[in-house]
């Protein structure tokens, strides 16, 4: 069977970074390249951030920075969670792998247009760069074969008791993307706070030893100390159920809604609102994703690290 030709775009972040690890891995995808965005934390930040992982872990894709803040709001980081560096914990080495000297949006087009077979959008932060993709450039959407995002919360948020993170940072650019007709698969909150890396689990990883499984280990050493005091039994990893969802689907319960972006609430901007009435007429717009065998997801991405040695 042929590769999933997809792009992945990104603003490590922690689980950002493991989720490159886990798709990387995955004989399954072709990654045709991997784009970043401000987010977690500045596009500077993000996009060292991308550079150092990718080199690491002996990957060099095409490569290209996008978005430096949201479409039209300023740019909220999550220093509080992912730290100065947005990728605080290990000390990854510099690297002379370097980004391509033209905008997120172009190197998507020129790859999108030019591929033979459709490709996969993989964005795990802000959707600013797949906003300003489709608002610049729509002819793209004809060769997107879907979107696999982590974003949003249908019962809960997290950056604010409304919104996640990632919408919230640009409820524009989501809007777009919601509203685009692309076919959507979202992980949201309800699902990405089940896919817990356990203690037990995470030593495991770390007794392993690879030079991927250690650095995912310090990875969730840091990454891990926001979630303890928020109650966690574990480490959420958001962003590598995107990724989980191309490569195991049937690890996955879903549920297809109507989302609508909230883009304008005093106290819900950033909302995603699922249309859950058993009457409505609201053509689905999403597969949501609302729950997850977390033993199998464990497994894939441990198995993952182990793989590159
Ligand atoms: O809310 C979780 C999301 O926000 C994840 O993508 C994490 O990396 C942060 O970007
Ligand atoms: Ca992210």
């Amino acid at each position: 069977m042929s590769k999933l030709p997809v792009i992945i775009d990104c603003d490590p972040g922690h689980d950002d970074a493991i989720a490159l690890v886990l798709a990387f891995a995955s004989e399954k995808l072709d990654i045709r390249a991997v784009t970043v965005t401000g987010g977690n934390q500045t596009l500077v930040k993000t996009l060292n951030n991308a550079r150092k992982v990718l080199s690491y872990i002996g990957k060099r894709p095409r490569l290209a920075a996008g978005a430096d803040k949201p479409m039209f709001r300023n740019l909220e980081v999550a220093e509080a969670v992912h730290g100065n560096s947005g990728l605080d914990g290990p000390a990854l080495p510099e690297t002379d792998y370097k980004e391509e000297p033209i905008p997120a949006i172009d190197l998507m087009r020129q790859i999108i247009m030019e591929s033979a077979l459709p490709v996969t959008l993989v964005p795990t932060g802000p959707l600013t760069n797949l906003g300003i993709l489709l608002t610049a450039y729509p002819e793209v959407k004809k060769n997107i074969g879907g979107v696999s995002l982590m974003g949003g919360g249908i019962e809960t948020g997290n950056w604010s008791a409304a919104a996640e993170f990632n919408i919230l940072v640009d409820p524009e650019a989501a809007e777009i993307v919601f509203t685009s007709g692309l076919p959507i698969t979202m992980c949201p909150l309800d699902v990405t706070h089940k896919a817990l890396l356990l203690p037990g689990e995470l030593e495991a990883l770390r007794k392993h030893g690879g030079k991927v499984s250690v650095m995912v280990a310090e990875l969730v050493d840091f990454y891990y100390r926001y979630h303890v005091g928020q109650g966690f039994a574990g480490a959420p990893l958001h962003d590598p159920c995107a990724v989980a969802w191309l490569i195991a689907p049937e690890i996955f319960t879903t549920k297809d809604y109507h989302i609508s972006v909230e883009t304008r609430g005093k106290y819900t901007t950033g909302m995603t609102f699922a249309d859950r009435r058993p009457w409505t007429t609201a053509k689905p717009n999403a597969t949501v994703c609302i729950d997850i065998d977390r033993v199998a997801f464990i497994s894939l991405v441990i198995e993952a690290c182990k793989s590159f040695g």
